[in-house]
């Protein structure tokens, strides 16, 4: 049961003062404290050639109401003006009953490029009658997956990127895997059971990052009231953060921008849960591509509330973190994060905060004095 988010004032404490403050707080244990302070040297990194580790600082931010639950959310990231940012508006967002956060539909694409001199539709006419039953086979090779509620799902043919070559698709629920070693080996054991049965030959099976099925999505609201900053009313700072959001639909200039503020959040959240962040982002280009305004934060006021939301898509798992070991099973515990849906709503929840916060700042005292002053602290010369 993740723990009332109300963390004590951490002022000009040092970072062990603060774990002592959570101690003190209730939100971790005597033993947690020390597991978070001297963390055992047990992981290896898992990159190559590894010589060294940086050290990362991993904030706390509070406040956050996702869901009915309280959570204290890790944040990874080196931009100051985050963390405030994220809690002050967590804060705000608390009065109009939190975020509500629903994960997306856990499927993920692969795809096998295959080499056949006849027609695609040949080989689709070929594999229609087996397709059932080579689903079938190929899950079970997987229990744990299935067991997690995940699988393949369809096998589809279409044309492929000129003569002699054709495009198997392959969707698959991921569970609560990121899914692209899943769906590595899926394509590959699909294509070594099509080599059996069909002509022509396979020249690769690889993942695909191009999202499918829904996206995780975020709704939140605030009460028009709470909003005002800077001796600028509420009323002003949400008819004017409406207007930024049409002004980032409408101008390609604006528009990543506007949409990098989110993702100062979402990326904190995923970094400080070791996420692939470069499939976030291969996902999230491709869904913009494809229609620019599917990945945009927007908020609008409807009578004396300010109402936003964030859908994106949220390539994430759980299966390669040691959640029941710290450090993770300690911000899994403050988060939240049992299962990899629990992650996706976290990192889209937190996106639509930062975003407001972004925007409630730029329309208010400005990004430069609201920013600068954290960027000053810690003796930064420049955002
Ligand atoms: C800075 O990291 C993010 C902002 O530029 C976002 C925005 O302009 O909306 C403040």
């Amino acid at each position: 049961m993740p723990p009332n988010s109300r963390l004590p004032g951490f002022g000009k404490m040092g970072p062990f003062q603060r774990l002592e403050a959570l101690r003190d707080g209730g939100l971790l244990t005597a033993e947690e404290l020390r597991l978070l302070a001297s963390p055992e040297p047990t992981a290896q990194s898992p990159g190559e050639n590894v010589c060294l580790t940086l050290p990362v600082g991993l904030s706390l931010a509070p406040n956050f109401r996702i869901n009915g639950v309280d959570r204290v959310v890790p944040m990874v990231t080196e931009e100051a003006s985050v963390v405030a940012g994220a809690a002050r508006v967590a804060g705000l967002l608390r009065a109009g009953a939190g975020i509500e956060a629903v994960a997306g539909e856990r499927l993920l694409g692969g795809q096998i490029l295959w080499r056949w001199e006849g027609a695609w539709g040949d080989l689709a006419r070929l594999t229609e009658p087996l397709r059932e039953q080579l689903i079938h086979r190929v899950n079970l090779r997987h229990t744990a997956l299935l067991q997690a509620g995940g699988g393949l799902r369809t096998l589809s043919w279409r044309a492929g990127p000129g003569p002699g070559l054709a495009v198997l698709d392959l969707v698959a629920h991921t569970g609560d895997a990121m899914g692209a070693h899943l769906l590595d080996r899926l394509a590959q054991e699909v294509s070594d059971e099509l080599a059996q049965v069909l002509p022509g030959r396979a020249v690769t099976g690889i993942v695909s990052n191009r999202p499918v099925g829904r996206a995780a999505r975020a709704v939140a609201r605030v009460p028009v009231a709470d909003l005002a900053r800077a001796g600028r009313s509420g009323a002003e700072v949400a008819a004017d953060v409406e207007v930024l959001c049409r002004w980032a639909v409408q101008d390609e200039f604006r528009r990543p921008t506007h949409l990098k503020g989110a993702l100062n959040g979402v990326f904190a959240v995923l970094r400080a849960f070791a996420q692939d962040d470069r499939a976030v982002a291969a996902s999230l280009v491709s869904t913009a591509q494809a229609d620019p305004g599917a990945v945009l934060p927007r908020w609008r006021v409807e009578e004396d509330l300010l109402l936003g939301e964030f859908s994106m898509p949220l390539p994430v798992g759980i299966t390669g973190l040691a959640l029941d070991r710290p450090p993770w099973s300690i911000l899994g515990r403050l988060a939240g994060v049992v299962r990899a849906t629990d992650l996706e709503e976290l990192a889209v929840a937190v996106g639509l905060t930062q975003n407001l916060a972004a925007l409630q700042t730029l329309v208010s005292e400005g990004i430069v004095r609201g920013h600068g002053v954290l960027h000053a602290r810690r003796g930064r010369g420049q955002c």
